[in-house]
């Protein structure tokens, strides 16, 4: 990695042409996660749109209680504060999918898609996850959106276990991306798709089928610790994903009390 290449917010605002993501734009050396940074700075309603980048977290965690693993300034950690949202969580978690899939598209030099609800693909293995977080703030909800995107790891980076089902970006690119105009891309990208999902749900689910690698295969999940089986058909920006069962009946499964098997 070259050794200017750090984040730097003064670079990541640079003509950033964005209406609401990365009004602000803080960056830490190291911190715990920085969805917990995140979470003290949505007390204050005028942090909407606040964009927490660090160079490295001692506690980054990932859904459903997992760690996240990141060395030192090898990627894009990240969470935006969202006080001031119209959209349910399910149509933001699509919308934010689509938005860091979009973003890294360019810099992977690949086609990246979306493993539902919040893991972005690339060549078949994972290069970002998406962990929403929601808080009930004087009677409102606000919402953390945390990314973690790997960028220089390279495969020994990962933990063993994680070696065969992990990627990044430099791996997929064969060059060294540059995180601060992944970053610039990054909030260029999550500020459209969220506007897109305040003004017409449609484009966000339409472009979620493009991205999508479960669409018209067959999908087995956890629902609330029961396992279901059945062919994806779909998502529905208010009650999650869609399958088909086996039996026929077609049933919505939300993204906070879901988790992908297979
Ligand atoms: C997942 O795939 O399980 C979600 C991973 C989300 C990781 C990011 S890194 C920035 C933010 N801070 C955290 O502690 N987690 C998210």
């Amino acid at each position: 990695m070259p050794t200017t290449e750090r984040l730097d917010p003064d670079i990541i605002g640079a003509n950033l042409k964005t209406n609401r993501i990365g009004r602000k734009i803080l960056v830490y050396k190291t911190t715990s996660s920085t969805n917990d940074i995140a979470a003290k700075y949505a007390k204050n309603k005028d942090n909407d749109g606040l964009a927490i980048f660090t160079e490295e977290q001692t506690a980054g965690r990932g859904r459903a209680g997992t760690k996240w693993h990141s060395g030192r300034a090898d990627s894009i950690l990240c969470s935006i504060v969202l006080t001031d949202c119209e959209c349910n969580a399910e149509l933001l978690s699509l919308a934010c999918a689509v938005a860091v899939a979009e973003a890294i598209g360019k810099p992977a030099n690949k086609q990246t898609k979306i493993k539902w609800p919040n893991d972005i693909i690339v060549s078949g293995k994972k290069v970002a996850g998406i962990l929403l977080e929601s808080k009930a703030i004087d009677g409102s909800t606000v919402y953390i959106l945390g990314i973690g995107i790997n960028c220089h790891q390279k495969k020994k980076s990962f933990p063993a276990e994680l070696q065969q089902t992990a990627t990044s970006i430099d791996i997929e690119s064969r060059s060294i991306v540059d995180r601060n105009s992944l970053a610039k891309r990054l909030l260029t990208s999550i500020d459209h798709w969220l506007e897109m999902a305040q003004k017409d749900s449609d484009r966000v689910t339409n472009r979620w089928r493009d991205l999508s690698i479960q669409l018209g295969h067959g999908v087995t999940l956890l629902y609330n610790r029961r396992k279901f089986s059945g062919n994806c058909i779909g998502v529905d920006p208010e009650k999650g994903l869609i399958l088909e069962l086996e039996s026929g009946a077609r049933k919505f499964f939300d993204a906070a009390h879901t988790s992908i098997v297979k």
